[in-house]
């Protein structure tokens, strides 16, 4: 372990005096010194790398690689966001648990792109508030796991870290930290925001596209049904437009932005760069970079990094999170205060969302910071079914995701959007919902590569029970101001 001691809380990250001499001094490639001081801190589930030598190369690689994002984008997110703070627009998150490199098809991604989108409209048609749309997407391929070995008949091994990392079968082989799968998740990361972006700016995404969203799903559920019916209302108020005259460019392309763990931080150090606008440093992995639930030590270099890049960032909260903690990780990584800057993404369980948030929304409302809150109604509702599934039940989430709305309308506060493990498959990893997956149903097609995910029509479903809940939201805001 590193020391931890004596570290005097960090200038904010825009005194940018130091950047600026940092960066003059640099290679013009390489991330700016003011990204490199995590160095120095105790990093939590970063892989042992058995070659040094072959690391050094694949990020020396990295650092000179064109980066994925803008810090453009990155800032327009960041405004995005400072709405979805201010209660004027809504966060919709998801994508998978862990993305493969063998998932990375036209299909797969399609399909996730399409159910997002569905689940865009119906909660943009509900309660008529903007959505943000950000996929877990491009770049989530790092998992923080709960023990850095695994035993299986006597035989110890390195745990499966993800495929940004090693390979899952429990081969000494396939478990070596291999570096230059850091360039391969890269590689992939690259062609699946290429697909991303072609979609949502061609005419695939076009509102009056938005009926054939729904093709090629098996889905005679009732939430497929209730979404054919509402692209029918779509296209009917698009004709009525058009039939006036009025035919908005907005409505042809969807704004949609790509977001990770920022959890294997030579990966992330290599991609930072430095803004040609300002010189500040900003991560290119992915527009939006949260720091996961094991990783957030005050003192740990993950806070660190984060405190020095200029992206919007996130922190996932699980129910031991204090309110004193919230209070710091604002400090650390919003100084300034920026709306759209931090949003604290909460996991507590549907068990728990009820008594364990209110205590932190208030100590944060109270000290006047500016923060996005986000239910992730996923990570604290997993149990293990009879068959030694990881498994989760549909109604527990949504349980979670109205204790939020719940606790956010008694404060008076904002619940300002959803994080779900997704995917636009038939699979079957969650429990219960309108297509009633059973446990026995589990094995027929449990294809995640770590966490369970909602299938296309639970995904569809829970929009609906999500949009009626941001609906009275709405409602109740609307009352307030008249
Ligand atoms: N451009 C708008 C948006 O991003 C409207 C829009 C176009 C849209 N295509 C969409 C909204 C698809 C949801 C889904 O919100
Ligand atoms: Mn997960």
């Amino acid at each position: 372990m590193l020391p931890t001691t004596s570290r005097t809380p960090s200038p904010s990250p825009a005194s940018t005096s130091t950047s600026a001499s940092a960066s003059a001094s640099a290679p013009a490639h390489a991330p700016g010194e003011t990204a490199e001081s995590w160095r120095d801190l105790p990093a939590a589930q970063q892989p042992e790398w058995p070659d040094p030598d072959a690391l050094r190369q694949v990020v020396t690689g990295l650092a000179k690689a064109p980066g994925l994002v803008l810090a453009q984008e990155c800032d327009r997110l960041k405004r995005r966001l400072g709405a979805v703070a201010r209660g004027e627009a809504f966060l919709l998150q998801g994508g998978d648990c862990a993305e493969t490199l063998s998932g990375v098809s036209g299909e797969a991604i399609e399909a996730k792109l399409r159910t997002l989108l569905q689940m865009a409209v119906v909660l943009t048609h509900a309660a008529s508030v903007p959505v943000v749309k950000v996929g877990r997407v491009a770049g989530q391929y790092g998992k923080p796991r709960s023990r850095p070995t695994e035993t299986r008949d006597g035989v110890t091994l390195p745990v499966y870290r993800g495929d940004a990392v090693n390979s899952p079968e429990f081969t000494p082989e396939a478990r070596r930290a291999d570096p230059g799968r850091l360039r391969r998740v890269y590689e992939a990361s690259a062609a699946t925001l290429n697909l991303v972006r072609a979609f949502a700016a061609g005419g695939a995404a076009d509102l009056e596209q938005a009926h054939t969203w729904n093709r090629g799903f098996i889905d005679d559920s009732p939430a497929g049904r209730r979404y054919t019916a509402l692209s029918d209302e779509v296209s009917r108020a698009l004709r009525f437009m058009a039939a006036c005259g009025v035919r908005p460019h907005e409505l042809r392309a969807v704004e949609f932005f790509a977001s990770h763990e920022g959890l294997l931080l030579e990966y992330e150090a290599a991609l930072t760069r430095a803004d040609s606008r300002t010189g500040l440093p900003y991560a290119t992995s992915g527009h939006l970079l949260w720091i996961g639930e094991r990783t957030r030590a005050l003192d740990g270099a993950h806070v660190e990094f984060f405190s020095r890049i200029r992206n919007p960032v996130a922190v996932k909260l699980g129910p031991d999170a204090t309110a004193d903690e919230a209070l710091a990780y604002a400090e650390r990584l919003n100084p300034l205060g920026e709306e759209g800057r931090l949003t604290f993404v909460v996991r507590m369980g549907a068990d728990r969302v009820r008594e364990r948030l209110p205590a932190l929304v208030e100590k944060v409302t109270a000290n006047s910071v500016p923060v996005a809150w986000v239910c992730d109604p996923m990570h604290g509702n997993t149990f293990e079914a009879a068959s030694g599934h990881k498994t989760r039940r549909f109604e527990d989430i949504m349980d979670e995701v109205q204790g939020f709305f719940d606790v956010h309308a008694a404060l008076g506060t904002h619940a300002g959007g959803i994080h779900v493990e997704l995917t636009g498959d038939d699979v079957t990893e969650c429990v219960g919902g309108g297509g009633n997956v059973r446990e026995a149903d589990l094995h027929r097609r449990y294809e995640t590569a770590c966490d369970p995910r909602l299938n296309h029509t639970q995904s569809l479903e829970l929009a609906f029970l999500t949009a009626q809940m941001l609906r009275r939201r709405k409602g109740r805001e609307q009352a307030a101001r008249s």
